[in-house]
């Protein structure tokens, strides 16, 4: 089964891997094999996931910097390509949202947004590409958002950010196809995360029951196991693509069914 996903002793950089999705998919990948370089802007999470997924036996290494800003990127990538290794793998996890109405946006905001979520990752797959493109083979997955494909009021910067995101996608898989790199791209609907701590899992999902179909928030397991299907020899001949992990959200427009339906049965059976 592992050989289906043909990651094992490939080295694998995740951008934001010290908590949540980005520890959930370190988890994954170690469990199938990968080596991991775990880079996040608070070096006690990314040590604290390293040392746990070093206990599959594979190599972890942790790395921080601000990827926010172009010097420490460029920094830390070359960093990393020399003392873990040249990377076969590249997965952007950072990204966060500012909220406000259009009218009461400041030019701040939508700088922090764009820069937290489309222009770092711009920075980043750019300085790796360049050593993918010179060995001839990559792969690369980024994290947008449901909002980067429907809108929603009050994350008008991030939407656009994320929007971004992933058109920026498809024109890295036009241009470096020939190189060798798949680039793809997971849009999460609403996932429970350790960031956005709120009520019991139980009360979470009841939330959000009525607008998704499959009745319950995600997890940042569901999300790992999108980004590892895009990283593993599966997703061979799909690039330049978004899947949406959002159990079922945009399938019914963003809406979820008719409250009366809304549970399941679908007014099927009695
Ligand atoms: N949580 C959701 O419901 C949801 C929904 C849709 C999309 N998303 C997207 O999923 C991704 C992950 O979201 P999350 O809420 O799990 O994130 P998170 O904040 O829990 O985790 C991201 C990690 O990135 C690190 N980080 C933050 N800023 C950084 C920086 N400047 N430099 C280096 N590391 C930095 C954090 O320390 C953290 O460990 C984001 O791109 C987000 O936009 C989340």
């Amino acid at each position: 089964m592992r050989e289906l996903f043909g990651l094992e002793g490939k080295r694998v950089l995740i951008v934001g891997g010290g908590q949540g999705m980005g520890e959930a998919t370190a988890r994954l990948l170690a469990s199938l094999g990968a080596d991991l370089a775990i880079l996040d802007l608070e070096l006690d999470r990314a040590e604290r996931v390293c040392a746990e997924v070093r206990e599959k036996g594979i190599t972890a290494q942790a790395f921080t910097a601000d990827v926010t800003q172009e010097a420490q990127v460029v920094d830390v990538v070359a960093k990393v390509e020399r003392e873990f290794g040249a990377l076969d793998g590249l997965v952007c996890i950072v990204g966060m949202a500012g909220w406000a109405p259009l009218v009461e946006m400041t030019t701040e905001t939508w700088d922090n947004d764009h820069n937290r979520n489309l222009r770092y990752l711009f920075v980043t797959a750019r300085e790796v590409a360049r050593g993918m493109l010179a060995r001839g083979s990559g792969r690369i997955v980024c994290l947008a958002s449901i909002d980067g494909i429907r809108s929603a009021a009050g994350h008008g910067s991030y939407g656009a950010a994320k929007a971004g995101v992933i058109h920026l996608v498809k024109t890295m898989a036009a241009e470096w196809s020939a190189g060798g790199i798949r680039v793809n791209c997971v849009a999460p609907g609403s996932i429970i995360t350790p960031r956005i701590p709120k009520k019991a899992p139980e009360e979470e999902h009841a939330l959000i029951a009525p607008y998704v179909p499959m009745a319950r928030r995600g997890t940042v397991t569901d999300i790992a196991k999108a980004v590892t299907f895009f990283l593993s020899d599966m997703a061979d001949y799909v690039t330049g693509q978004t899947l949406a992990v959002d159990g079922g959200f945009l399938a019914t427009g963003g809406f979820g069914p008719p409250p009366k339906m809304a549970g399941g049965t679908m007014g099927l059976t009695k």
